[in-house]
């Protein structure tokens, strides 16, 4: 059994950095059940003071490359050394790290804006969701088919950011026209401004002559050999109620759905008097009814084998109520041990937790 020690990424936001270690733990535990090689003691998993610093700690038998790997993408790992010595004086030798990321961090970051989901809580939201499909060997080391993610409530698109940035497709809805439109005049800057060879298109989608929403679609790889040879990300952003994605995005297309609910009906006396009818009605409804009415479609775009995970504030809808929304909407929920460690105060209003539910490799649909 060898020792390891991993120090926590800074964080700018101070509630959070205070729930980091706690979380971090939990994410360690959850994705340490999708190591490749390896296996890490979860009895031991436990934060320490090493030299007067903070870290998180476990055991482990025999870790590898590819579980180095998977271990290198934990959304709040700076740096991981495996600890020799005795307590005291401890040696640190530092592990290399091979991340998946393919792009500059500033995909991430650019964007800032009132109502963005905490970018290291949405690496680790996805990171979960995937490590408890039936696919979360990506999380080491890319497979022959791309993964794709789908966040049906993606606002101005942290979920579909962090997607792209692990090389995945990455597709979303937004029921705000402004949340889509920035997004679209971002990403195409972004892609100019890295010299990325690509194709985007921002576009009405017609029924019946009629146009019933907006789409954002885009094409684009890390490498210009990539692209030549068809090799290419794909993204798309729809402008949609979230209940309609199933509308555009075909059955079981996606393996992972990942969503960030609204916090509370707040949004909606912002809306008033803007937005279309249809928008602002779509903001006024509370979390769990948006929830109980969206989780049977989200569950119809999962893959079998795949899995949704869901953040949201405890102090509008309870975790038992939740929890009943995806599995009334035939979702497997995960509710052990490491899947209860995520909870923790954002604000005075706002204490949010997550739930990740699995696609049954045979739906009973
Ligand atoms: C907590 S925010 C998620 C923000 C997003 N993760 C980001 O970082 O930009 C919830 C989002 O859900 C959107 N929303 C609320 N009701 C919706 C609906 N019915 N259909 C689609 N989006 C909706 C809101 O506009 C908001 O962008």
């Amino acid at each position: 059994m060898s020792r390891y020690a991993f120090l926590i990424l800074p964080s700018h936001n101070r509630v959070y950095a205070d729930a980091a270690p706690a979380m971090a733990r939990a994410e360690l535990a959850v994705l340490s059940a999708a190591l490749p090689d390896g296996a890490i003691d979860d009895g031991s998993v436990a934060e320490a003071d090493i030299g007067g610093v903070r870290y998180v700690t476990f055991e482990a038998d025999g870790l590898t490359g590819a579980d180095t790997a998977l271990l290198a993408n934990l959304s709040a790992l700076y740096a991981l050394f495996e600890v020799t010595g005795a307590t005291g004086s401890e040696l640190l030798r530092p592990v290399p790290l091979r991340r998946l990321d393919r792009y500059d961090d500033d995909l991430l970051t650019i964007l800032k804006y009132a109502g963005k989901t905490n970018e290291q809580f949405t690496k680790l939201l996805l990171n979960v969701t995937l490590a408890s499909s039936a696919f979360a060997g990506e999380l080491s080391s890319p497979g022959d088919r791309r993964l794709a993610v789908l966040d049906p409530l993606c606002g101005r698109g942290t979920t579909r950011n962090q997607a792209l940035m692990y090389g995945f497709d990455a597709y979303g809805a937004a029921v705000d026209a402004r949340d889509v439109e920035t997004y679209a005049a971002f990403i195409q800057r972004w892609l100019k401004d890295k010299r990325l060879k690509h194709q985007a298109d921002f576009s009405p989608v017609r029924r019946d002559r009629r146009v019933v929403a907006r789409r954002l679609t885009a094409e684009f790889a890390a490498t210009k050999d990539e692209y030549k040879a068809g090799d290419v990300q794909r993204l798309e952003v729809i402008e949609a109620d979230t209940t309609q994605v199933s509308e555009f995005f075909r059955k079981a297309s996606a393996d992972v759905v990942v969503a960030d609910l609204p916090y509370g009906v707040q949004h909606a006396s912002h809306a008033a008097g803007r937005g279309s009818p249809g928008e602002r009605r779509a903001l006024a409804r509370s979390p769990l009814d948006l929830l109980r009415a969206a989780a049977p479609v989200w569950a119809k775009t999962l893959r079998p084998g795949g899995a949704l995970g869901i953040s949201w504030n405890t102090f509008v809808v309870r975790r038992e109520d939740a929890a009943a929304a995806l599995a009334a909407a035939g979702l497997e929920v995960l509710d052990s041990d490491p899947y209860r460690g995520f909870r923790h105060r954002v604000d005075q209003a706002i204490a949010r937790d997550i739930l990740i539910a699995r696609q049954p490799v045979a739906p009973d649909r």
